[in-house]
């Protein structure tokens, strides 16, 4: 029996994102469990920088929900993510959680390759902005392995059902779950099979996903890229990952060694400018 963690970054109850994510479910052939867990009704507090996740006898300081759902991702055996567009972008409890992303490090081995559907919902159509980029960034950070990730279109609250063909659509999306890796359908980064790019100049483009630049061809009437990939790699493979979390550790023992020199540059602005605070709450009885 597979273990199927559906992640709702949603705060609205029986929504578009969850209810996909139930339809998504359905079409699953393998016998499966669907679990839940919505990602704003969890406290996820910012990262602040301490790098203490990535030493092996510590760990993150931070007391809040982010090992409840680390556990909860780290047991499932796929996850599907659903996630609205807010403004032309993900819903902020995407961001929240992956800017923890050091923490994943620790748990590579449960995490690597786990198979993962992303699926974006917005209001309007075509109206989704980067949402999607969001989504691919959330899932490759997690180190999984995406197999799918697609737009839905409904406003109202299950508006997504109503439109024909998006049960069907939802129903494919749980068969690829744990199917073999589709090819791309759309022109996509050959190194990370990211589909969002940013033109730079002489032709060259930066993938949004990686990172990574190169070259836009036009040749043969389609859409190519050579994309020459850097030797710094966050999520690409498992053994490039763990390299990046070395580096980090040395990034940390490199902040040691120059934090004399950093404290006088910076230090002659420590002065400057006013801090706004915020207001004390008032504790209601
Ligand atoms: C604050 C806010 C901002 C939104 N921004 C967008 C947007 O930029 N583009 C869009 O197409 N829909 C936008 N929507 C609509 C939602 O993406 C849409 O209603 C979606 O179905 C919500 O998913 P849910 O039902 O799971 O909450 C926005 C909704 C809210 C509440």
């Amino acid at each position: 029996m597979k273990t199927i963690l559906g992640l709702v970054a949603s705060a609205r109850r029986m929504g578009n994102c969850e209810t996909i994510i139930k339809a998504v479910c359905r079409g699953i052939r393998q016998e499966h469990r669907l679990k839940l867990l919505r990602l704003t009704d969890f406290d996820i507090k910012p990262c602040r920088a301490c790098y203490m996740c990535l030493f092996e006898d510590k760990n993150c300081p931070i007391d809040d929900d982010l090992e409840q759902i680390l556990d909860a991702i780290g047991t499932a055996d796929a996850i599907i993510l659903a996630c609205p567009a807010y403004f032309l972008a993900p819903h902020s409890s995407l961001k929240r959680f992956v800017d923890r992303g050091l923490s994943f490090y620790s748990r590579a081995g449960q995490l690597w390759e786990k198979p993962a559907l992303g699926i974006g919902v917005a209001g309007i159509k075509h109206m989704e902005g980067h949402t999607l980029l969001g989504i691919e960034n959330f899932l490759k950070v997690l180190l999984a392995k995406v197999k799918a990730v697609e737009m839905f279109y409904g406003a109202l609250p299950g508006e997504i059902l109503l439109e024909e063909g998006n049960l069907q659509k939802a129903h494919e999306l749980g068969r690829a779950l744990f199917g073999p890796l589709p090819q791309p359908a759309q022109p996509s980064c050959p190194v990370c099979g990211g589909t969002t790019f940013r033109f730079l100049d002489h032709g060259r483009v930066r993938c949004m996903l990686c990172s990574n630049n190169g070259k836009i061809d036009f040749s043969d009437g389609k859409v190519g890229f050579d994309m020459q990939q850097s030797p710094r790699v966050l999520f690409l493979n498992r053994a490039k990952a763990l390299e990046h979390k070395q580096w980090l550790i040395g990034m940390k023992n490199d902040f040691a060694l120059k934090k004399k020199a950093l404290i006088k540059a910076a230090g002659q602005y420590r002065q400057d400018g006013t801090w706004i605070k915020p207001k004390e709450k008032k504790i209601s009885e």
